[in-house]
């Protein structure tokens, strides 16, 4: 049975990369919503419905485990989507609770109460609706006291991405790094929370400095969805893949060929 990933567009293939090189043996069925991309400038509304569409496709080709590998899915329509109920045997979970237990030195699971952290002064980038949910807050008071975050919506970048324009979302991240800068003089770590983000890790490490921690969700992803299948095993298969796109297959698939430096072949979702 293959662990479906879901993302607006191309950003989940650093959680998908991530997560096969964890778990080689696993099968892996990728949804982009490419079409629909970018969500972040989205209503909270429109975002839940798309989800909902695309957990769906993925329920039709059997899969039963899904992970929201998009902050703006998950803050704006996970819960909705948890409390709606969902069929049985059927699981979706998303990326932000692996960043947040990471940020404040948890091990998964560990809800015990909130307590101090080495780091406090967080700089949050993610996409407007993302910010606008206030979710990161949420789930970060939870479990950490006296941590103040600074977000910072990312518009355009997404878009850049998805376009393949890497020069615009250079100058874009750049341009948000330096507004972060005006808002909050000294962030200890800085988190993507986007995961298109990752695919400019090296462009916000470079502008934000040496002395920044940035936190990238891939590999934590990765690491949780090991433990979780550790806990609820018959999910190995042979390590195959698929991927479907509500956009342009052929486009879609150049662009996470030169994203993934390996072919990847989209079909039509
Ligand atoms: N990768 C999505 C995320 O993590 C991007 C959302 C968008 O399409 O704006 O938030």
């Amino acid at each position: 049975m293959a662990v479906g990933i879901f993302d607006s567009g191309l950003g989940g293939l650093t959680v998908l990369d991530a997560t096969q090189k964890r778990l080689p043996d696993v099968d892996f069925l990728y949804f982009g919503d490419n079409a629909h991309a970018p969500y972040g400038v989205r209503t909270a509304d429109d975002i839940f419905n798309l989800t909902q569409t695309a957990i769906h496709r993925l329920w039709e080709d059997g899969v039963d485990l899904t992970i929201l590998a998009c902050n703006t899915a998950s803050a704006a329509a996970l819960r909705r989507i948890q409390e709606g109920g969902l069929p049985p045997g059927k699981r979706v979970l998303g990326v932000f609770v692996p960043l947040i237990e990471a940020l404040t030195e948890r091990n998964w699971g560990d809800n015990s109460p909130p307590r101090e952290v080495a780091v406090q002064h967080v700089a949050l980038f993610a996409t407007p609706a993302t910010v606008a949910s206030r979710a990161f807050q949420r789930e970060l008071a939870f479990r950490a006291i006296g941590v103040d975050v600074e977000a910072q919506a990312c518009g355009g970048v997404v878009d850049a991405i998805e376009e393949g324009d890497m020069i615009l979302a250079e100058a874009l991240v750049r341009s948000h790094v330096d507004a972060l800068w005006r808002k909050m003089p000294k962030p200890q770590a800085a988190v993507l929370g986007c995961t298109h983000y990752p695919l400019m890790a090296d462009v916000f490490q470079d502008a934000l400095g040496p002395d920044v921690k940035v936190f990238s969700q891939a590999n934590l992803v990765a690491e949780s969805l090991a433990d979780y299948l550790r806990r609820h095993p018959g999910m190995t298969g042979q390590g195959q893949s698929g991927f479907l796109t509500t956009g342009n297959p052929r486009k879609v698939s150049d662009r996470a060929t030169q994203f993934l430096r390996r072919r990847i072949e989209f079909r039509a979702a």
